[in-house]
């Protein structure tokens, strides 16, 4: 019988405070974990932190952090983990600007480079120490399917995050012998603010009810519906679960049914 247990570990979530990394938040606390979460608003912080679960007498945390700003976010995480180790890294940040391939300019790159793809290997590079000494550990990147399957008006996202996921891949081969899974899940369309927003500023440009917008995604989906920021979750409690102990190097969809190609 499969039942996620993970008393014990310590998880750290970024972007947190809603959407997706909330959801990881509240489904890997319901599994026993402690949880740091992270993002900007303390305030929003502090909320969150009384809705996780604490039935396995966990203690969670949180860090106040801004993933736009990486110097600082270098130092703030450095700091973190002069005292504190965690067993299951998520690396999920803010999702970077839309925008065509027309639009960006080299600088926009440089800026998405830092948020999406030097703060996930920088966390990363931290968490494995006590990974490495403690053989086991779970890297959970949350990339998107646009790595697959290029988005026209997200290009910041479809270039960096294709980094992220070779770096990934590169890392899994390289550390699977010391019990640490490294994965990246590529994520479909789930309701949450930043596709309110991104399905607002679509509106505007076209001159369309936000509406129209949303169906028009809805019907693209085989599924026909957007996810559950829920359903997201479950998939990596999974992931961080010692029932996948063997998946490492992967690229996982979560998507309704979404990405065209095999
Ligand atoms: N939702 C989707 O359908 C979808 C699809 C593909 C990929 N993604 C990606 O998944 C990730 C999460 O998206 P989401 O939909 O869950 O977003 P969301 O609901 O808008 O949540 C964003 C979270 O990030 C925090 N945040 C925003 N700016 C930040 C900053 N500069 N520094 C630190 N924290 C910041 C927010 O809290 P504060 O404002 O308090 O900081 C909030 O907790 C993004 O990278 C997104 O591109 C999402």
């Amino acid at each position: 019988m499969m039942k996620i247990n993970l008393t014990g570990k310590k998880a750290l979530v970024g972007a947190s405070t809603s959407g997706l990394g909330k959801a990881i938040a509240i489904q890997l606390a319901s599994c026993g974990a402690s949880i740091t979460i992270m993002a900007r608003n303390e305030t929003k912080l502090k909320t969150v932190i009384q809705e996780l679960d604490t039935s396995f007498n966990q203690n969670h945390n949180y860090i106040v952090v801004d993933f736009y700003d990486y110097r600082d976010y270098e130092s703030v995480i450095s700091k973190y983990f002069q005292s504190n180790s965690v067993d299951i890294l998520v690396n999920n940040t803010n999702g970077p600007e839309a925008g065509t391939v027309f639009e960006k300019t080299s600088e926009d790159y440089q800026i998405a480079f830092d948020l999406l793809f030097k703060t996930t290997q920088f966390t990363t590079s931290l968490a494995l120490k006590s990974m490495q000494e403690n053989n086991f550990g779970r890297i959970i990147n949350a990339t998107s399917m646009s790595v697959k399957e290029p988005i026209n008006h997200l290009v910041l996202s479809n270039s960096i995050r294709a980094a992220v996921t070779t770096w990934a891949k590169t890392l899994a081969s390289s550390i699977a012998i010391s019990g640490i899974t490294v994965n990246n899940i590529l994520t479909g369309i789930f309701d949450t603010e930043r596709i309110k927003e991104l399905n607002h500023k679509k509106a505007k440009e076209l001159g369309v009810d936000v509406n129209a917008i949303l169906d028009e995604l809805q019907n693209s989906i085989p599924m026909k519906r957007i996810g559950k920021p829920e359903e997201f979750a479950y998939l990596v409690a999974f992931l961080a679960s010692e029932y996948a102990s063997y998946i490492t190097g992967t690229n996982i969809a979560i998507d309704g049914g979404l990405i065209k190609s095999l």
